[in-house]
C-alpha cells in the first residue's frame, strides 16, 4: 500500500513558531501520532509525508525520528513549494506511488485514527474509492458528502462552495481516503482551482472516479475523537484529554491502581510492574518504568526514570534520568538529576538533590542536601544542610565517601576529596583534605563565651533606622 500523509498546510490558527504537524500531543509531535498509525497498520509501507510549511524542521524532525527508531528509517519525504490545495500536495507524491498499489491518504494533524478503522477503509475499498465520512450534529467548515437516491457517493462538496441544501448535509468528509493509484495521475493532473477558495482540490477526485464508473465506498471510524484534526489549540487541547484519558485506561486494564485517572498525564511511555499506585497530578515524560509495588506520591514529575520494586516515591518529588534501586524511600520535596544511580533501601529526603551520583545501598540523605558528582557508599549518613561542593566556578569535581561513614549536619565537603570508610565528620565541618578511614574528622572555630550586654532599645525615633554616618 502507498501511504501519503499531507502536512505542508500553515496552520496560521495555532499562531505559533513551530509547524503545526509538530505540536506536541501526550509529549509527541501529531505526525508522529500518524506516522506510528501507519507502521502499525502497514509496517513495511514506505510512508510520504508532503512537506511545505516549515519544512526544515519538519525534515530534520524525520531525520531525528530514524535515527531514534529505524521503523521511521523508510519515512519518505516530498517538498509541496507552495500550498496550492489538497489535490495539489497529494500531486507532489504520485512520481513516488507505486501503481498497482492503492494509495491511502492521511493528514498530519488528523493524529488520533485508528488502526484498526484504517484497516476496515482500506479493506472495503479494494479495487474502488475508500472514502472515511463522518456524521456530525455540527459540519460547519467541512466538505460535505453528497449522495443520490440510491445512496451512491456522487461528490465532496466544499463548505464555502456549497448551497443551503448541501450545507445541511451533516455527513462530512474527514479527509481520509483510499485512491486507486492507476487512475490518480489522470485524476490530478484533471482538478481545476474553479472553487472559492481558488485551490485544486483533491475531493475533486470523486466525481472524476463517478465519472469512471469506479464505485465509491464509504465507512465510519469507531470513535468521533479519530477524525477530529488539529487547527487550533483548544483542538489540540481536547485531544490531548481525550489521548490522556485513553493511556489512563489502558493502565487500569492493567492492574495499575490510579487515584484519579483523570490526574494524570503521559507523555511518552510508562511501563508498569504489578500494583503500583499513583496518586493524582504525577506528569510522567519520556521512558518511564515502574516495577511491582512501587508507589508515587502526588504531584510527582518523572522523566526517563527506572524505579524497582516496593519503592516509595513520595509527593512532590523530581526525578530525572536517573536509575533508583528497590525498596527506597524518596521525597516528599526530592530532586534526583540526570545520571543518577540509587542502590537498595536508600532513603533521600526532603528538599535534598542528587545529581550523577551513585549511593549504595542502606545509604540516608534525609534533609536539605546537595550530593553531586558523588560516589556514596553503603550505610552512609548524611546529615542535614551537607553539601558536596563538586564546582570551583570552572571544572567539577567527585566526592567518595566510603561506607559507614557518618557525616554531621552542615558540613561542605570540597571537591576533589575522599573520607575513608567508617570515618565521623564533625557537624560544621568544610573538607578541604581527605578525611582518614575511623577518625573523627572536624574543622571549627574554637568554641568561646564572654560576658556580654545586650543593647538597650533607643527612646528616640525608636521606629527609625540608625544609619551610618557618613562623611
Ligand atoms: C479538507 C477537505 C474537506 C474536509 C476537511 C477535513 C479538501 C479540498 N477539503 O479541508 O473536504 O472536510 O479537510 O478536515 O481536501 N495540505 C497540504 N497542502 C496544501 C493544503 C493542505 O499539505 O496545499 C494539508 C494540510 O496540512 C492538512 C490537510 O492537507 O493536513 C488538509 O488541509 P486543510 O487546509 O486543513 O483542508 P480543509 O480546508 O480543512
Ligand atoms: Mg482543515
Amino acid at each position: 500500500m502507498n501511504i501519503v500523509i499531507l502536512a505542508a498546510g500553515q496552520g496560521k490558527r495555532m499562531k505559533s513558531a513551530l509547524p503545526k504537524v509538530l505540536q506536541p500531543l501526550a509529549g509527541k509531535p501529531l505526525l508522529q501520532h500518524v506516522l506510528e498509525t501507519t507502521l502499525a497498520l502497514a509496517p513495511k509501507a514506505e510512508p510520504i509525508v508532503v512537506i511545505g510549511h516549515g519544512a526544515q524542521q519538519v525534515q530534520a524532525f524525520l531525520t531525528h525520528l530514524a535515527n531514534l527508531d529505524k521503523r521511521f528509517r523508510n519515512v519518505k519525504t516530498v517538498l509541496q513549494k507552495e500550498q496550492k490545495g489538497t489535490g495539489h500536495a497529494l500531486l507532489q507524491a504520485l512520481p513516488k506511488l507505486k501503481s498497482g498499489l492503492p494509495t491511502l491518504v492521511l493528514y498530519g494533524d488528523v493524529p488520533l485514527c485508528s488502526k484498526e478503522t484504517l484497516n476496515k477503509l482500506v479493506r472495503l475499498s479494494d479495487g474502488a474509492v475508500g472514502l472515511l465520512t463522518h456524521h456530525m450534529q455540527d459540519p460547519h467548515g467541512y466538505g460535505r458528502i453528497v449522495r443520490d437516491v440510491d445512496n451512491n457517493v456522487q461528490a465532496i462538496v466544499e463548505e464555502k462552495d456549497a448551497n443551503p441544501a448541501i450545507r445541511s448535509i451533516q455527513e462530512i468528509n474527514t479527509g481520509i481516503m483510499v485512491l486507486p493509484t492507476k487512475q490518480l495521475g489522470k485524476w490530478l493532473k484533471g482538478i481545476k482551482a474553479k472553487n472559492a477558495q481558488g485551490e485544486y482540490y483533491l475531493t475533486d477526485v470523486i466525481t472524476m472516479a463517478v465519472g469512471a464508473g469506479i464505485p465509491v465506498r464509504s465507512a465510519q471510524a469507531a470513535h468521533d475523537y479519530e477524525i477530529l484534526g488539529v487547527n487550533d489549540r483548544t483542538q489540540l487541547a481536547e485531544l490531548e484529554r481525550v489521548l490522556q484519558r485513553q493511556i489512563a485506561q489502558a493502565l487500569l486494564e492493567n492492574g495499575v491502581t490510579l487515584f484519579d485517572p483523570h490526574r494524570i498525564d503521559v507523555r511518552g511511555e510508562l511501563r508498569c510492574g504489578k500494583d503500583v499506585w499513583i496518586d493524582v497530578g504525577c506528569v510522567f515524560e519520556g521512558i518511564v518504568t515502574l516495577a511491582d509495588q512501587v508507589r508515587i506520591g502526588p504531584y510527582c514529575v518523572i522523566k526517563n526514570t527506572h524505579i524497582d520494586e516496593g519503592t516509595v516515591i513520595e509527593a512532590f518529588s523530581h526525578l530525572d534520568g536517573a536509575k533508583i534501586g528497590p525498596a527506597n524511600r524518596i521525597g516528599p520535596y526530592a530532586r534526583i538529576r540526570p545520571d543518577t544511580e540509587l542502590a537498595s533501601d536508600v532513603h533521600v529526603g526532603n528538599f535534598v538533590e542528587v545529581k550523577n551520583s551513585k549511593i549504595a545501598s542502606q545509604s540516608k540523605a534525609n534533609h536539605l542536601a546537595y550530593v553531586g558528582d558523588s560516589i556514596v557508599g553503603s550505610r552512609v549518613n548524611i546529615g542535614a544542610g551537607t553539601i558536596t561542593c563538586n564546582y570551583d566556578g570552572v571544572n567539577k569535581h567527585q566526592t567518595v565517601i566510603e561506607d559507614d561513614v557518618f557525616i554531621g549536619s552542615d558540613t561542605q565537603l570540597v571537591a576533589p576529596v575522599k573520607v575513608g570508610r567508617g570515618a565521623t565528620l564533625g557537624a560544621g565541618t568544610t573538607l578541604t583534605k581527605d578525611a582518614p578511614a575511623g577518625k573523627l574528622t572536624v574543622s571549627r572555630a574554637k568554641q568561646i563565651s564572654v560576658e556580654w550586654q545586650r543593647p538597650t532599645k533607643l527612646k528616640s525615633a525608636s521606629s527609625k533606622v540608625k544609619k551610618i554616618a557618613r562623611k
